[in-house]
């Protein structure tokens, strides 16, 4: 058995930010990643992080922007912490190193942003997420902290209503192994992969979130699902928001700037739910290209200045559509891009489960509520990473460490689940996998009603059932990644049916999610939170309220 007093699941910005905070406060600290820190999701973040350094803004326009953008269900008082934080945190990263595009009085530069009311985001060209994730990365080297690389967490331990730790397989022997922890930090990311189009990595699975909700803690908001209006006709790889920020426009193909229908005075600037649905009205009533897209034109802004600060979603369309949008326009649609819900956490990530702490997209703090801006992602996983850290490190500084007896038993729980999944016959984890991605595109997606609703509902239940029966034929005993999918197959079931489910049961209209058949968003019935329990045949749904402090709802116009 391994110990330390906290280990951090995830490598990518929340989790290192965390873990690189507990050190500093004297915590004896650990990773635990699926993949290499440098390769987790968050180097795949573009466009940028919003602090309000600029001298006529202020983080009270930054909260204001960011729950208006939410569609009035993030709790406020959240909100107010990360805008408050943010320039802080922003500074801080640049000072560790993050090498941030330049003004030419050489302060940080920052662009404009879907939803936002001010040039708030602050970018290193277009590969934000790649500087600060390294950046990060270098002072948890610098610090020590020790991190244990291709681990797979398999189960939470809960002995006596705490979290003691976790089971883990080490992929490169398949062997497993227990670690025992006073505190565990959740930094797993989101669980994009549930869904055929989307921008997030493979390894985006939503099997942390999934730890949780076994573990007994509720999810939030799960029917809350981002699809970024402009991701790379074929391959779904994000196209920056940024590019719209630096002047680039939208084209249907009668060649008519369609967002001056939708939101006059933002245009292709209007937050992403709102332009997410026009791309695809556009493409729903014959206006996009054969083949289901639009254009993204950035051609005008001329290759210097797409170079400077485009220059990874250029390189990108050249290397996977063949187009070099210094010519020519890119084609782009809809994705899943990130999830508002996850596993509920107060400001310093502390979860309804004693012991188990979380930060960054697996996460529901709620910062973001229905719908959350962009550059508020980045943000979140360095301020409530180092909150979470902060807080965890202080947490274990009162307590023992757990003894060993709950953990063999889990240990030996956790062997004969996975001897049961080995085998001929049954069904193949990418055949069940393929069916939930199609299912929740075409009935979970953008605009979403009843029927289709019921028929997710109804598919996934089934695909559950379906999911019972996988088996691994794979005896390979070093990276069996047949077992590694079936064994995450199992929480992706899980969360389709939670995403489902409680979007069929929320009848109105409200940020992401869409009903075509509750047109309107309806406070009186529904501004209050999904919280969604585990039990083994669907998830249990119950409410809870929003926390308002100074904006109080209202229609939202852009
Ligand atoms: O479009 C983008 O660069 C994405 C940013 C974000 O999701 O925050």
């Amino acid at each position: 058995m391994i110990t330390h007093d906290i280990i951090v699941v995830g490598g990518g910005l929340a989790g290192l930010r965390a873990a690189l905070e507990a050190h500093l406060r004297g915590a004896d600290v650990a990773v635990i990643s699926k993949v290499h820190p440098i390769r987790s999701h968050s180097v795949a973040a573009q466009g940028g992080i919003n602090a309000s350094l600029g001298k006529d803004d202020s983080w009270e326009a930054h909260a204001l922007d960011t729950v208006k953008g939410s569609d009035y269900l993030a709790d406020q008082d959240a909100v107010e912490v990360m805008c408050r934080d943010a320039p802080g945190r922003v500074l801080e990263m640049e000072h560790w190193g993050t090498l941030f595009s330049r003004t030419p009085d050489g302060h940080i530069a920052q662009r404009p942003f879907g939803g936002a009311g001010f040039p708030r985001t602050c970018y290193a060209g277009d590969r934000t997420g790649h500087n600060l994730l390294h950046t990060l990365h270098e002072q948890v080297m610098r610090a020590g902290v020790k991190i244990y690389l291709e681990w797979l967490v398999t189960r939470l331990v809960v002995d006596k209503g705490r979290c003691t730790g976790l089971i883990a397989m080490h992929t490169p022997s398949s062997k497993l192994e227990v670690f025992g922890a006073k505190a565990t930090v959740l930094a797993t990311g989101g669980y994009g992969r549930i869904y055929q189009r989307s921008t997030n990595a493979i390894i985006n699975r939503g099997y942390g979130i999934s730890l949780a909700y076994h573990a007994g803690v509720p999810l939030q908001d799960m029917e809350f699902v981002q699809f970024h209006p402009t991701t790379l006709l074929g391959s779904n790889i994000l196209m920056t928001e940024g590019a719209r920020g630096e002047g680039g426009y939208l084209y249907n193909k009668l060649h008519e700037r369609f967002m001056s229908i939708y939101a006059h005075d933002m245009m292709e600037l209007a937050p992403r739910d709102i332009v997410a649905r026009s791309i695809q009205t556009e493409i729903d009533e014959g206006r996009g290209f054969e083949g289901g897209y639009v254009h993204l034109d950035i051609t005008h802004l001329g290759e210097k200045k797409i170079e400077e600060r485009l220059g990874g979603i250029r390189q990108i369309s050249i290397d996977f559509a063949g187009i070099d949008p210094v010519k020519e326009p890119i084609p782009v649609q809809p994705g899943q891009h990130y999830s508002m819900g996850g596993v509920p956490c107060d400001v310093n990530g502390a979860t309804p489960l004693d012991g188990l702490y979380a930060a960054g997209e697996c996460a529901c703090v709620s910062v973001h509520g229905a719908n959350r801006l962009g550059g508020n992602s980045l943000l979140e996983t360095i301020v409530f990473g180092k909150r979470a850290g902060e807080h965890a490190a202080g947490y274990v500084a009162g307590i023992a460490m757990p003894g060993e007896s709950p953990y063999l038993d889990e240990l030996d729980r956790e062997k004969e689940a996975i001897s049961q999944l080995m085998g001929e016959g049954g069904e193949n984890f990418a055949v069940v996998r393929d069916e939930l991605r199609s299912v929740m595109q075409q009935d979970v997606g953008v605009f979403r009603n009843r029927t289709g609703l019921q028929r997710a509902v109804d598919t996934v239940r089934m695909l559950r059932e379906r999911g019972r029966n996988v088996r691994v034929k794979s005896s390979a005993t070093s990276f069996n990644f047949e077992l590694l999918n079936a064994i995450e197959l199992k929480g992706m079931l899980e969360l389709g049916q939670v995403i489902a489910e409680g979007a069929l049961v929320r009848e109105e209209s409200r940020g992401a999610h869409y009903r075509t058949d509750f047109l309107e968003r309806d406070d009186e019935q529904w501004l209050k939170h999904t919280l969604a329990y585990y039990a083994p045949v669907g998830p249990r749904l119950e409410y809870k309220d929003v926390t308002i402090t100074q904006f109080q709802p209202k229609k939202r116009e852009y």
